[in-house]
């Protein structure tokens, strides 16, 4: 017997992309400074992303695919340095093209779901220290003002900060990610000046009228294992969660008005080590456990603040795993709002397979194939049609 799950009339059905990743060419980041340097064959980043997706000229055929998936809202992203190469210095043309971009998805029907920063950093930004510098919540607070002052109610949400503890821990915890930097003080640092940066950002947003404002965060779920006896893995799991989101998140509540969840992995503590079990995995060799989306969600609900899963989505070049990732993430998300959690809508990562940062584009994660062989056609997989009719239906039926 099948039973079926059912979303609101007025859920959000999205796919999610970001402008480094798909654009091509993002010539005045220090990301792309870094993929420019000569380096022996192992060390990252794995390839350079040059034309990328190509979807800065592309972008019209992409939202035609959010169409075709029966969409009705899509997550992308702005690049700064595009906005203000140097700085203080405004480019005109590139306004105008992401305003070409926004007005192109709503004449769609898609609301615009917008990051004003995702990971890459204007180049002159990062020679200032990046989120080291004090002063990087008000420079970064005039590329928001600028972007509100443009594109106003073209973006239905703003995102200002993709997971700040992400950039932080990437970037200058573990220093694989420019400027790598693998230092705790410095770390610590960065996720004040960026909490800061967002706080300042929200009230930007906020003197320009009323728009949404979200704190995407990639928060993983961490459980003692079933049968385990040793205090420190329930210890362990508690502190970590704690660190992964509250922590973070506590201190901002005044300024987010809906989290946006990113939600990829679950960590499984047993004997204080990390030990995932590997029924299922994505090619990057990811744990998939739904059930660790609806715990962070049900876990989400002292916050009171609706949600939007901004990110969900799985490395799986042969599409074998994905549509029952699909299927069982969104009864997962099901499962949550029977117990009360407010979850608004859903946008898979990622609409197109696209620059997998450091490690290049070997992982896949689109619904959408992109064939670097042949001129980077966009080729629908078969999961693809699967969420689309979920989409259209706005139920599943498992
Ligand atoms: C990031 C994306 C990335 C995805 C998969 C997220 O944390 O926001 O840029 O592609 O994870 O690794």
């Amino acid at each position: 017997m099948s039973t079926t799950y059912t979303f609101p009339k007025n859920f959000i059905w999205g796919t999610a992309t970001s402008a480094y990743q798909t654009e091509g060419n993002n010539i005045n980041t220090d990301w792309w400074q870094w993929e420019q340097k000569i380096r022996p064959a192992d060390t990252m980043p794995a390839e350079s992303s040059g034309i990328a997706c190509d979807s800065y000229n592309r972008y019209e055929e992409d939202f035609d695919l959010c169409v075709k998936c029966n969409n009705n809202a899509v997550r992308i992203s702005i690049e700064w340095a595009r906005i203000e190469p140097r700085p203080g210095e405004f480019d005109q043309n590139e306004i105008n093209h992401y305003k070409k971009v926004l007005i192109a998805a709503k004449g769609r029907g898609l609301k615009t779901f917008v990051t004003l920063h995702h990971f890459s950093n204007p180049i002159w930004f990062s020679d200032m220290g990046a989120w080291k510098n004090l002063e990087s919540p008000s420079i970064f607070a005039r590329y928001v003002n600028k972007c509100v002052e443009e594109f106003h109610e073209l973006i239905d949400a703003y995102i200002p900060i993709n997971e700040p503890q992400v950039i932080a821990l990437m970037s200058y915890t573990l220093g694989a990610w420019p400027p790598h930097i693998a230092s705790y003080a410095q770390s610590l640092l960065v996720q004040i000046n960026l909490a800061r940066a967002h706080s300042r950002a929200y009230r930007v947003i906020k003197k320009h009228g009323n728009y949404k404002v979200g704190l995407c965060q990639n928060i993983a779920w961490f459980y003692p294992a079933e049968n385990s006896t040793n205090p420190i893995d329930n210890t362990s799991a508690t502190v970590l969660n704690f660190m992964n989101k509250d922590l973070f998140m506590l201190p901002l509540q005044k300024y987010i008005d809906f989290i946006g969840l990113n939600f990829y992995f679950t960590s499984r503590i047993k004997e204080g080590k990390r030990e995932n079990l590997d029924d299922v995995q994505s090619d990057m060799g990811w744990w998939i456990y739904p059930r660790g989306l609806e715990q962070v969600l049900i876990s989400l609900k002292r916050f009171k603040k609706p949600i939007y899963i901004t990110e969900n989505g799985v490395a799986d070049a042969m599409d074998k795993i994905r549509k029952a990732f699909i299927r069982d993430m969104l009864i997962a998300t099901n499962n949550a709002m029977q117990q009360g959690v407010d979850v608004k809508g859903y946008f898979y990562w990622s609409l197109i397979d696209n620059y997998e940062w450091q490690k290049g584009f070997w992982p896949r994660f689109g619904l959408v194939e992109i064939d670097r062989e042949n001129n980077l056609q966009r080729k629908p997989r078969p999961s693809f049609y699967y969420y689309s009719e979920i989409c259209r239906n706005g139920k599943i039926e498992a």
